[in-house]
């Protein structure tokens, strides 16, 4: 929760006066002298500020200290340089606040999202953000031409969100106002999107029902709504998908990100994987096969592949086996292994160059036979501490191996293999 005074010197920074601040200060110099930076801008009060002196008085805009205006810039400039990672040269005409940022979607996933909410939903939909953060996801529905309004508890985040929908021209489609997302009537809007927030005082929640709103709240806020699209981690539990939601599990470039549930008008196929990728080629998807029974189970053929995260959280292995015409090394663990070598999205191959039974001494004296220094470990059902076995093996020499921990019934073993791309 922001103070009062940090609340009067982020609107002093969306002045003009506070905006040329801003722009003046190199990201770069930030990270590398903090101290230097604060004091060169400190010492510069601007033109005209009844007190220029070193330290600062009032600037004359908004009645707000120098200092005070100098420590806001800093942390925004601090803080755009951490937001590229998620929204790119964006970043460089957004504000932030250390929570916002982190708990803010992604760029491509929000667009993503909000072009799939926008084909689902009229023209002009009025949708409820009703946990709209620093605004990323309302920004992007804003973008696809519906109209929006953020709702967020916290004032502070709430003023951010506003200065957000600002500085992207959005405005005309934006309203937001602090409130509890808990005390609105879905029926407002034609549609809601709700992302609960999973942080709290003491860091991550895990546990759905402590989100907040929790996910009860959360769900009936988007069953109240004729369309809706709720936000949740990716390790939420299929039992919590009520039935007539979509779920969908959401990765970029082989990250899980999000499971985002759609309803009503938004409703499709019960279950789906998405997989984006951060240079904004096309998503794959792939969606559950209801005629598809348990995928065959067999031992070790030519090649390996290993399931995107999104497939496997969405339990969509079966057809990823299928696509490849492959089986299971166990029927419960997600590797696939297939003679074939195909080209999809939703699996990384590998070829199989050997099959062992788990030995330290064994993995040992087979990597030193094959001069093998770059050793990347892979593992799934298997109880090998990863960092204690790299230490053990000590490689060394030339070569690269991928190794991959995993077990067939009670049974551990360990596959060498090597990467391989298919054409497609
Ligand atoms: C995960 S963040 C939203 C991030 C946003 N979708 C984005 O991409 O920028 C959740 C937000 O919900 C807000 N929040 C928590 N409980 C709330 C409630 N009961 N009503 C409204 N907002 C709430 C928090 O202040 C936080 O900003």
């Amino acid at each position: 929760m922001a103070t009062s005074a940090q609340s009067a010197a982020f609107r002093a920074l969306r002045t003009p006066a506070g905006r040329r601040l801003l722009d003046s200060i190199d990201p770069a110099e930030v990270d590398a002298d903090p101290l230097g930076a604060a004091t060169r801008l400190r010492r510069a009060a601007p033109a005209g500020a009844p007190d220029a002196e070193p330290g600062g008085g009032p600037d004359g805009e908004a009645g707000v200290p120098h200092a005070d205006l100098v420590t806001a810039a800093l942390t925004q400039a601090r803080l755009r340089g951490r937001a590229r990672a998620k929204f790119g040269d964006l970043a460089e005409r957004m504000y932030f606040t250390p929570d916002g940022l982190e708990q803010a979607t992604r760029r491509p996933v929000a667009e993503y999202r909000a072009r799939r909410f926008a084909a689902g939903v009229a023209p002009d939909t009025l949708v409820g953000d009703l946990c709209c953060g620093i605004g990323a996801d309302m920004l992007a529905l804003a973008a696809e031409g519906l109209r929006v309004d953020g709702v967020d508890s916290d004032p502070f985040t709430a003023a951010v969100a506003e200065a957000n929908a600002a500085a992207l021209g959005l405005s005309g489609r934006v309203r937001v106002r602090r409130g509890d997302a808990a005390l609105t009537a879905p029926g407002d809007y034609d549609a809601v999107f709700c992302d609960p927030a999973r942080r709290g005082k003491r860091g991550r929640i895990f546990d759905p029902h402590a989100y907040s709103p929790p996910w009860g709240t959360a769900m009936d806020l988007a069953q109240g709504a004729s369309a809706a699209c709720v936000k949740a981690a990716p390790g939420i539990p299929h039992e919590l998908v009520p039935d007539g939601a979509s779920a969908e599990w959401i990765s970029v470039d082989g990250d899980v990100k999000e499971a985002a549930l759609w309803f009503g008008a938004l409703y499709d196929v019960p279950r789906r994987a998405t997989l984006l990728r951060g240079d904004g080629r096309s998503p794959a998807t792939l969606t559950a096969d209801p005629g598809l029974g348990a995928p065959p189970v067999a031992a070790p053929r030519r090649y390996l592949y290993e399931p995107d995260g999104a497939v496997i959280r969405a339990h969509l292995v079966a057809e990823a086996a299928a696509a490849v015409g492959g089986a299971l090394l166990d029927p419960h663990i997600a590797y696939i292994t297939s003679d074939r070598l195909v080209a999809t999205p939703f699996a990384r191959a590998y070829a199989v160059d050997d099959v062992l039974p788990f030995s330290l001494k064994r993995l040992r004296s087979v990597l030193r036979e094959r001069g093998a220094g770059t050793v990347t470990i892979k593992k799934r059902g298997s109880a090998v501490d990863v960092e204690k076995l790299r230490r053990d093996l000590r490689p060394s020499g030339p070569g690269s191996v991928v190794v991959v921990l995993t077990r067939i019934g009670d049974r551990p073993i360990c596959l060498l293999c090597s990467e391989v791309t298919a054409s497609p």
